[in-house]
C-alpha cells in the first residue's frame, strides 16, 4: 500500500455504537484520498476494541492501538499521532460532534501553505458555533470562560485552544512531544503552549454538534486536570500535572485537619487526641480525593480501595516523621521556623507523592 497522505486519529472510550457511523462518514469523505484511520482505545469495557477489530478485518486502512491498564485522552492522542504513517494527522472525537467535512478544508490549507504547522477546528470563529443541543447553557458558558482564561494565562494565539479537533504536521508535533503531558483532556492547549512561538497556526470554524450515541467522558474532574495543566505550564513543565493535583489535595487536607482538630477540641478538649483525630481525618480525605482526582485513571476500587488506604496511612506517617526530622535539622542552624517548616513540608510532599505513586497507586 502507498504511504497514506492523511492519518486520522480517533481516541475512544466506550464508543462501540459510533464506530460504524464514523467509518461510514469518513470512508465516504475520503474515498479519493489515501488515508488511514487509527483508533486508540483504552480497553473500553463496552467492547469498542472488538468492534474496531471486526471492521479492521474488512479493510486495510484501519488500525487499532489497544491500551491495557491505562486511561487518558491526552495520552491516547499522543500515542495515536506517534503511530501515524503520514505527514499530516487529524484528531477528532468518535461521536461525530466534530464536523468531518472540514478535514478537506484543513488539507487544502496545508496544500496552500508549506510552512503551516497546525489547523485548529474552532467553535469560536465567525463561522464556528456550538449547536444548541450539544451543550447545556452552563457548559457552553463554562467552556467560553475557560477558553478566555487559558488564552490569556498561557498566551495562546488561537480562538479555541481547548478544541479536540485539529490537523497537525506530524513532524511539528514530534518536536515538542517529549514535553507534553499524558494526563488530562486538553492535549491541544498543552501543545500550543509548549511550542508557542515556533508554530504557524490557522483555524477553520465548524459547528460543534450533538453527540450521536453514548455519553461525554468530560466531567468536573476535567477542570482540576486543566488547572494542573495551567500551573504546570506556568512552572515551565518542571512539575507534572499529577504532582500539582497531589499538592492541591494536600492543601485541602490542611483545612480538614484544622476543622476536625477544632471540633474535637470543642468536644473533648484534649489536645494530643484532637490533633491525632485531625491528622487521621486529613489523611483519609486526602486519600479519597487523590483516588478520585490525582490518580483517576488508576482509581482503586472495592478491596483494593481498603488496601490502598492502609498503604497510604503508612507511607504518609513515615513522610510526617521525615518532615519533622528535616525541619528540626534545618531549624537547628537557620533558626528560621518558616523556612524550616516549608522545606520539611516540601520534602514530605515529594516523599508521599513518590512512594504512593509506586506502592499505593501502582500502574499496571
Ligand atoms: N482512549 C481514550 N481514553 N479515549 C477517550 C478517553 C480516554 O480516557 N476519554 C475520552 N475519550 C474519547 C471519547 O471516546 C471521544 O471519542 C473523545 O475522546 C472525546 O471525548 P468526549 O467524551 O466526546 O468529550 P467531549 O465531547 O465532552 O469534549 C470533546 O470536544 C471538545 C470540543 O472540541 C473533547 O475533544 C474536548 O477536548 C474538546 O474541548
Ligand atoms: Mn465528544
Amino acid at each position: 500500500m502507498n504511504k497514506p497522505k492523511l492519518s486520522i486519529v480517533i481516541p475512544t472510550y466506550n464508543e462501540k455504537e459510533n464506530i460504524s457511523k464514523i467509518l461510514r462518514k469518513l470512508n465516504e469523505l475520503l474515498k479519493d484520498i489515501a488515508s488511514e484511520i487509527i483508533f486508540v482505545d483504552d480497553n473500553s469495557p463496552d467492547g469498542t476494541s472488538q468492534v474496531v477489530e471486526s471492521f479492521k478485518k474488512k479493510s486495510n486502512n484501519i488500525h487499532l492501538i489497544r491500551r491495557i491498564g491505562r486511561r487518558g485522552l491526552a495520552g491516547a492522542v499522543i500515542e495515536g499521532i506517534f503511530a501515524a504513517n503520514s505527514e499530516l494527522v487529524a484528531v477528532m472525537d468518535c461521536d461525530l460532534q466534530h464536523d468531518e467535512t472540514k478535514i478537506l478544508d484543513m488539507l487544502d490549507m496545508f496544500s496552500n501553505n508549506n510552512s503551516l504547522d497546525i489547523v485548529i477546528g474552532s467553535r469560536f470563529t465567525e463561522t464556528g458555533e456550538i449547536s444548541e443541543k450539544a451543550f447545556s447553557k452552563t457548559r457552553e458558558l463554562g467552556s467560553k470562560f475557560t477558553t478566555l482564561i487559558i488564552k490569556k494565562v498561557l498566551n495562546i494565539a488561537s480562538t479555541d485552544p481547548l478544541s479536540g479537533f485539529f490537523m497537525v504536521k506530524k513532524e511539528s508535533f514530534l518536536k515538542s512531544s517529549e514535553n507534553l503531558q499524558t494526563q488530562g483532556f486538553k492535549v491541544l492547549a498543552d501543545f500550543l503552549a509548549t511550542s508557542r512561538n515556533n508554530i504557524e497556526i490557522e483555524e477553520v470554524g465548524y459547528k460543534f454538534k450533538n453527540r450521536i450515541a453514548g455519553e461525554s467522558k468530560m466531567s468536573f474532574l476535567t477542570a482540576f486536570e486543566l488547572i494542573g495543566l495551567v500551573l504546570s505550564q506556568l512552572l515551565k513543565g518542571r512539575v507534572s500535572i499529577r504532582f500539582i493535583l497531589f499538592c492541591m489535595v494536600g492543601l485541602s487536607g490542611i483545612a480538614v485537619q484544622l476543622l476536625i482538630t477544632g471540633l474535637a477540641m470543642l468536644l473533648i478538649n484534649q489536645f494530643p487526641t484532637s490533633q491525632t483525630a485531625g491528622i487521621i481525618a486529613a489523611m483519609t480525605s486526602n486519600y479519597f480525593f487523590n483516588n478520585t482526582i490525582t490518580f483517576r485513571e488508576r482509581q482503586l476500587k472495592s478491596l483494593d480501595l481498603i488496601r490502598g488506604l492502609f498503604s497510604f496511612y503508612l507511607i504518609c506517617s513515615l513522610g510526617a516523621f521525615a518532615n519533622i526530622a528535616i525541619a528540626t535539622y534545618i531549624f537547628g542552624f537557620s533558626s528560621n521556623w518558616l523556612i524550616s517548616s516549608f522545606i520539611g513540608a516540601c520534602f514530605g510532599a515529594v516523599w508521599n507523592f513518590t512512594l504512593t505513586s509506586i506502592f499505593t497507586w501502582k500502574s499496571k
